[in-house]
């Protein structure tokens, strides 16, 4: 007798601790940007496990290494090298144009974790003020879910209820240049933390001058310049590094989400100045770096590397940014349409706001999986390889569900 939906779901309901609230859909496989659920009907992908699945469901050059490296070594511990991840250390340290070492590690939280670890540990090396330990962070950021990454993602409805949250955290108004000026005035600033583009808070690109205005005061000011780009990495923005497209050169930058390609690893990416503040003993995992995630890692960095699919982020960014404007013209709905590459967000007008989720639910009704960030803002992270007819078939079922939605 075969379990149905139903009673699957009725499993996570029961065995689940209650964080999530998955919707009713029980996926089973997918291919490239389609997703099928167990009961065999089929969705276009604007989902992408939230922006992880870069390259789609099931790429061949992905499964292929996976199975490689699975019939020869799976996990050796950092007590033991092995060439995987040693190559793809080789590989990023190479891509990035900046860093010198690498920390790897399972998820993006942990790399931020390493970040702020990292910082600190740098900071107390050159014990030049005994209370410049500091992270200068941004509103509307999210870094994580572990205690000090959930603490510089300046977001309080994270924080209720786990406080005392970790000391040596300030936040700052993303975008606002003058505002960190004024936050690192005091010289106890280490290192800002911020992401290129805000991904959960909103699909917010930040202005060159910020960033650009954050380098010079981290210059003057003796800080790290740490990037996450857990989110909006690995060829997001139509560049590999978002810091590229910037033309802004880190201290460090962590990266998770596409670098394993739906394979669980993140990392830790470290330039000259700190590459050396973390000696023997200092951190470690006993996961990070497995070959088997470094086996998919390097694959997935071969493909995300690649011009083509580069150019494919920058032509399907324009395909849906033109058809959102097309169907906004249409139904109203949208007060700005924002972000960079296949990271894009439509943010509800004032009538519709809160009512994300509400779209989200219409939009599976009509065989689309998509996202949102925050309540008042649809989230489009797409593979990066995505073809132009599932961007268009996407495009019409989105049109389609938010047809119903309007007319409901
Ligand atoms: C920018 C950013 N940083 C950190 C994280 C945390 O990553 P993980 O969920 O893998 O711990 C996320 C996850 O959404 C993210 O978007």
């Amino acid at each position: 007798m075969t379990t149905s939906t139903a009673d699957l779901y009725a499993l996570s309901e029961r065995y689940y601790l209650p964080v999530y609230r998955p919707r009713r859909i029980v996926l089973d496989h997918g291919q490239g940007a389609r997703v099928w659920d167990r009961d065999g009907r089929e969705y276009v992908d604007f989902g992408a496990g939230i922006a992880v699945n870069a390259l789609g469901h099931a790429h061949p050059a992905l499964v292929a290494a996976l199975t490689e490296q699975a019939g020869k070594l799976w996990h050796t511990s950092n007590v033991f090298v092995s060439e995987p991840p040693l190559r793809l250390a080789e590989e990023l340290v190479a891509a990035s144009r900046f860093a010198r070492r690498v920390f790897f590690c399972n998820s993006g939280t942990e790399a931020n974790e390493a970040a702020i670890k990292l910082a600190r540990k740098w900071a107390a090396a050159q014990d030049r003020t005994p209370d410049r330990r500091v992270i200068l962070s941004f509103r509307g950021s999210f870094h994580g879910r572990t205690l000090a990454a959930v603490t510089a993602g300046a977001q309080p409805k994270y924080h209720e209820g786990f406080e005392p949250l970790p000391p040596g955290f300030r936040y700052s108004d993303f975008n606002d240049l003058a505002a960190a000026e004024a936050a690192m005035v005091h010289g106890d600033v280490c290192a800002v933390l911020v992401e290129p583009v805000q991904g959960e808070g909103g699909v917010t690109p930040a202005t060159e001058a910020f960033l650009l205005g954050l380098r010079a005061l981290c210059d003057r000011h003796g800080a790290l310049l740490m990037l996450d780009e857990i989110q909006c990495g690995m060829g997001r923005t139509g560049q590999l590094f978002a810091c590229h497209g910037y033309g802004v050169t880190p201290d460090v930058v962590t990266l998770a989400k596409a670098l394993g390609s739906g394979f669980p690893i993140g990392a830790m990416l470290v330039g000259d100045k700190a590459s050396e503040a973390m000696q023997f003993g200092a951190h470690g995992t006993t996961f990070g770096g497995n070959p088997l995630a470094a086996a998919v890692a390097r694959a997935a960095l071969r493909e995300l590397s690649s011009p083509a699919v580069l150019a494919n982020v920058t032509r399907q960014s324009l395909a849906i940014r033109d058809a959102l404007a097309a169907i906004d013209a249409e139904l109203a709905l949208f007060g700005e349409i924002r972000g960079c590459g296949l990271m894009l967000g439509a943010q509800l007008r004032e009538a519709y706001a809160g009512k994300a989720g509400e779209i989200l639910d219409h939009c599976a009704d009509h065989g689309l999986l998509l996202l949102q960030a925050g309540p008042d803002v649809l989230r489009f992270v797409p593979a990066l390889n995505i073809s132009d007819a599932d961007v268009a078939e996407g495009l019409t079922r989105f049109q389609q569900a938010l047809r119903s939605f309007a007319g409901a």
